[in-house]
This record gives structure tokens, sequence and C-alpha cells, in this order.
């Protein structure tokens, strides 16, 4: 902890020594991680970024729980992809290599699965991510919910996040971090993510048989920060609109928007659901700074199902808190100083808060078991309101 204080009064200069011993927080879990990626199928024929307008796979990273033990090397190896860490040191203008040696938090490539014959497959989570990082920018939560026994898919969708790599090593630069998005846009790509999460819905089996894995396939939870949030809401009410016929639609039992304006037509889920927010979401009295669409899903909410749902912000958040960003920022100044949209939370704190929340939320939800993980996370039928 030490070292960690003094990179940061010493400033980003020195990040790149410091940064071996600003290692990310380990998963809190009983298990240990391992870590695959896939391609799966896809037809996406209005795609926006996509050569051609036609995108036809995307990339599942599988984060799930192994007994398997890391190796000294597992502690070591850089977590983050070269060419996304150096597209993050150049958005916030950090020394070339400064993100590119932070360590993995004993991620295991590969590893052997559970054996599932000794114990149940716990539910399955499908993440999809903000409009700009890649998922492995969310490595701090994604990790730790497996450490736990989900088994987490997180889809990127090439073409759009700014870097994403495939599993035979081709790389794919997509958007700039700083691209300027409009609405019918960030609709069509919100579009892209609920084809590509229904198209994984069915793609399951395949994936057990390519990854060795048993998955959980009748309970699976959907959730994802900003525009993945909307597009986890969006996903749950397609699968209730398109698949009413098939057992897929009733595989989606629960879902959760870390932090997103809702886009598209807004109505109810019929499933368990978590508005995560940051401090002002939803609430902030400056319509400059607010967002209509919370009250207005929380209402529709409130009035057509009986689901349980509920609407929390966390004090000392902004929007960029909820990936590996918001920890990043305790440990390298320019990063906090160069970014308005972190709060002033520490980065330790908002780990351990928001780790439990999401955690308490889906053992509440699809597992039935816990209290929410202490977080208070807790109630049943009806809005808990905001906390
Ligand atoms: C998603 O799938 C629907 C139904 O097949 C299709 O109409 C829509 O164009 C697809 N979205 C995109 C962005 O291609
Ligand atoms: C792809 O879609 C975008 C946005 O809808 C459009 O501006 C672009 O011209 C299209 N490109 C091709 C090759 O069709
Ligand atoms: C790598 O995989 C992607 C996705 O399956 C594929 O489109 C691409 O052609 C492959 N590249 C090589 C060099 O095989
Ligand atoms: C909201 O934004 C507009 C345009 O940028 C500005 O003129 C106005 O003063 C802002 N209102 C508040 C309450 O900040
Ligand atoms: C990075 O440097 C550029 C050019 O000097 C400057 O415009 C920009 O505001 C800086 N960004 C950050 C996050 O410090
Ligand atoms: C999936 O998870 C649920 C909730 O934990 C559990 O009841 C169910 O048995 C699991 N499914 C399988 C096939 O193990």
């Amino acid at each position: 902890m030490r070292i960690l204080k003094l990179s940061t009064a010493i400033a980003g200069l020195v990040w790149h020594q410091a940064a071996a011993s600003a290692a990310l927080p380990p998963p809190t879990g009983p298990y240990h991680v391992g870590l695959q990626k896939h391609v799966a199928p896809v037809l996406n024929e209005a795609d926006p970024f996509w050569p051609n307008n036609i995108s036809t796979s995307f990339l599942v990273t599988v984060y799930y729980p192994t007994t398997q033990d890391p190796s000294p090397h597992d502690w070591q190896r850089p977590y983050l992809d070269p060419a996304t860490a150096a597209l993050y040191e150049a958005r916030y203008n950090l020394t070339t290599g400064s993100l590119s040696v932070l360590p993995s938090p004993g991620l295991i490539p590969n590893a052997k699965p559970l054996d599932f014959h000794r114990s149940k497959p716990l539910p399955t989570l499908f993440f999809t991510p903000r409009r700009r990082p890649p998922t492995e920018v969310y490595t701090l939560l994604l990790s730790d919910l497996a450490s736990h026994g989900y088994c987490v898919l997180a889809l990127n969708h090439p073409y759009e996040q700014p870097f994403v790599r495939y599993p035979n090593g081709t790389g794919i630069y997509g958007l700039p971090i700083l691209y300027a998005w409009d609405e019918p846009t960030v609709l069509a790509v919100q579009s892209t993510r609920v084809n590509d999460s229904l198209a994984l819905l069915d793609y399951l089996p395949n994936l057990e048989g390519e990854t060795g894995l048993e998955l959980n396939k009748t309970h699976v939870g959907i959730f994802g920060h900003s525009l993945g949030g909307s597009a986890a809401a969006a996903t749950l009410l397609a699968a209730e609109r398109e698949r009413h016929d098939r057992t897929a639609a009733s595989s989606f039992r629960a879902g959760m928007n870390i932090d997103g304006t809702f886009f598209g037509p807004l109505s109810a889920v019929q499933q368990p659901f978590l508005m995560l927010g940051a401090e002002a979401h939803g609430t902030s009295p400056d319509p400059n700074d607010s967002d209509a669409t919370w009250p207005a899903f929380a209402a529709a909410q409130q009035k057509t199902t009986s689901a349980y749902w509920c609407w929390v912000n966390l004090r000392g958040t902004r929007h960029h808190d909820f990936s590996d960003i918001g920890y990043w920022k305790q440990a390298v100044p320019a990063i906090r100083d160069g970014d308005q949209q972190l709060g002033s939370i520490g980065g330790e704190r908002l780990v351990e808060v928001w780790r439990a929340y999401v955690r308490g939320f889906f053992d509440v939800a699809l597992v039935g078991e816990g209290d929410g993980g202490g977080a208070g996370v807790v109630g049943g039928g009806g809005g808990c309101g905001v906390a």
C-alpha cells in the first residue's frame, strides 16, 4: 500500500515503475478464475461499423471458476492487450508502457474447468460494455463474479470497441475512444448488441463443446454498463417479444443496467432488475445533468410488473467509475485529473462496493441465496426506491 501512495504523490511519470505494485485487487471468491476467448456467429445486416454493414461474428471472453492454481506467470502477465493499453495511454496522455505493464490478477488462460458432477453450475451471466472500453477493461468486476462461481460471458463487438483481438491473433481496431455518437448510431449499436446476445443464447450448447465448460442454460442473467445496461433491458424485451414460443425467452431470469440511459422504446421488463447508478444518475435537479429515462423506467416497472426491481445510486461515483478506470484513477493522477466522469470515491472502496452490489443482486435474483452480499440489495415486489 505504501508504494501505491508513493506513486500517487509522485505523479504519472514514474507510474510505469510503480505499476507492478499497483496490481488490480484480486478476485475475492473461493475459486481461481480461468479465461478463454471464442468467436460466435451472428448476422447483423444493418451494422453501422462492419465492412459492408454486415457483421457475421462477435467475440466472447469467458471468465469461469476453476480450482487450478495460478502460476507465478499468471500474476505477472499484463492483463490488457498491448493495443488496448496503448489506446488508453494515449487517451490519458500517459507515458507509453504505463498501462501495458499492469499485471493480471492471477487469471489463468484456458484453465481446467470445475467438475460440476460435484457441484451444480451457478447461473451464466452475459455482459456488454459501455460504448468505448472493451470488456477486458471490466476485469475487476467480471473476474470477481467468476471467482464466486458464476460463468461470465463478456461480449465484444469487433469494429465497435476501440480494439479487440480474436483468439487467432487477428486484431481489429474499431472506433476511436473519443468518437462522437449520434442517436441513430447508438440505436443501431444497441440493436447489434441485442442480436449478439440472443445469438449467444442459441450458441450456448456449441460454446460448451468449445470451452469444455458446463454452462447453466436455464438461469441466465444479463447486465452491462451504460449502453450495455440499456442493451440488457432491450434484450430482455426482445426475448419476450420475439421468442415467446421458445424456451430461450425464459432463460433470461434477471437483468441489470449499470449507469446507462435507456435507449429505444421504454417498457417494463418481467424479470428482476437492478438499476445501479452513479451518485446523481436520474436524480439531478439540473436538467443538463439529468436522465429522464430512469424515473420513466422505474415508473413502468412500478406499474406493470410484480418482479423485484431496485434503483440504487452509489455515492461518490460518476459514469466512468464503473470499469477498471475507476480503479486506475487511484494510482494514476493523470487519469483522475483528465477525466471529468470519475468521482471522488477511492478506487479500493469503489471496487468493494460495486462488486458487492452486482453479485448481491445476482445471488438473490438468480440463485435465490444470500442477503444481497451485505450491500442492502434486498426486498421483494415493487421498487426499493433511491438509496
Ligand atoms: C438485428 O436483428 C433484427 C432481426 O433480425 C434485424 O431486423 C436488425 O436489422 C438487426 N440489427 C442490426 C443492427 O443489424
Ligand atoms: C453503413 O452504415 C452507416 C450508418 O448507417 C452508413 O453511414 C454507411 O454508409 C454504411 N456503409 C455501407 C458500406 O453501406
Ligand atoms: C481470425 O478469426 C476471425 C474470426 O473468426 C476471422 O474472421 C479471421 O479471418 C481469422 N484470421 C486469420 C488470419 O485466420
Ligand atoms: C444547460 O446547458 C445550456 C446549453 O449548454 C446552458 O445554456 C444552460 O445554462 C445550462 N443550464 C444549467 C442549469 O446549467
Ligand atoms: C492530452 O494532451 C492534449 C494535447 O496536449 C490535450 O489537448 C488534452 O487535453 C490532454 N488530455 C488529457 C486527458 O490530459
Ligand atoms: C442453474 O442455476 C440454478 C440456480 O442456481 C440451479 O437451480 C440449477 O440447478 C442450475 N442448472 C443446472 C443445470 O445445474
